[in-house]
């Protein structure tokens, strides 16, 4: 069966390679030519536009990095919907505004072209290893259809509700993430103030209730000075950005989100933006002229 895939960035590469090792024959485009070069080493075949993707398969996957992204690919000049025919699957791993996922859900009925979001939490390391955890939105006979697709890429896979309720959920998971890099962060910088060597630290409380898959993911990256992404500061901020403007729209009060929001701003302001998130981190050592480091 063959698969279009659209965005072959940091997450994008590795996934499409999963999808190759799986079996499955990979049509793939970016903006970016060295990027579809990556996997076209790997096995995956070229194609000039988003349109040419959807003209090949049944199924297209989009991998970008937010609505404006989505929209251009899938409703704009040479994008899917020209090329798709009736009864085609888009799915939507990227992670945007709910509200995004139904425009383009709604444009995409219009053409008889069935569309989920499923956007996906784990990194870069779980997109290479094929066990990133996928949290969908849209119809179960969808969600169905692709099933195996998605398990192709993750370990996970759940469907949250209709069409939107999978970047509801990222959006819960990017605050939770966001807000427990920033406490860690806190925390590791009062115990080297305080003479105590972090790596002690994490090694003593890391099994205990403290303890977090964010915590094993993070705190070694900061200890190394490594900053590398990964997730990068721009692309949390524009999460943080999706998960506010979604809290008003529901009257839900963000008041934590809106703290780490400034941390990461003022990251972006001091050049940071293209490092990894663990690099709120460094926030921390601005305020007190101190590195947490091993
Ligand atoms: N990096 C992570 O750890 C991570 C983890 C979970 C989710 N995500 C989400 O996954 C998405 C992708 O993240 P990433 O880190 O791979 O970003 P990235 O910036 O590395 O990759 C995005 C790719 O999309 C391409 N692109 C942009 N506009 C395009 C268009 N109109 N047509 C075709 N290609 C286009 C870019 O050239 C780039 O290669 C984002 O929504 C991000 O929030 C990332």
């Amino acid at each position: 069966m063959k698969i279009g895939f659209i965005g072959l960035g940091i997450m994008g590469k590795p996934m499409a390679r999963n999808l190759l090792k799986a079996g499955y024959e990979v049509v793939a485009y970016d903006i970016v030519k060295e990027n579809i070069d990556a996997v076209v080493k790997d096995g995956a075949k070229p194609a000039n536009s988003s349109k040419e993707v959807a003209e090949q398969c049944k199924v297209i996957i989009t991998m970008l990095p937010n609505g404006p992204h989505v929209l251009e690919a899938v409703t704009g000049k040479d994008g899917v919907l020209e090329g798709a025919k009736e009864g085609s699957i888009l799915i939507d791993m990227s992670s945007i505004a709910p509200h995004v996922s139904q425009q383009v859900a709604k444009a995409c009925e219009e053409k008889g072209v069935k569309m989920i979001d499923a956007p996906v939490s784990g990194g870069e390391p779980k997109a290479i290893d094929g066990t990133l955890s996928i949290m969908v939105g849209g119809k179960k006979e969808v969600f169905d259809e692709v099933y195996d697709i998605l398990m192709a890429m993750g370990s996970s896979a759940v469907l949250c509700g209709d069409v939107g309720a999978g970047n509801t959920t990222k959006l819960a998971n990017q605050i939770v993430v966001a807000l427990n890099i920033a406490a860690v962060s806190e925390a590791f910088m009062l115990s080297t103030r305080a003479g105590v060597d972090p790596q002690k630290v994490f090694e003593a409380i890391r099994g205990g209730l403290a303890g977090s898959t964010v915590m094993d993911a993070k705190i070694p990256m900061i200890l190394d000075g490594n900053f590398k992404p990964g997730f990068k500061i721009d692309l949390h901020i524009k999460d943080l950005n999706n998960a506010i403007e979604t809290g008003h729209d529901v009257g839900a009060p963000l008041p934590l989100t809106a703290i780490v929001m400034e941390i990461l701003q003022n990251l972006h302001a001091h050049g940071c933006g293209q490092d990894d998130h663990s690099a709120i981190a460094k926030y921390y050592e601005k305020l007190t002229g101190t590195e947490i480091r091993k």
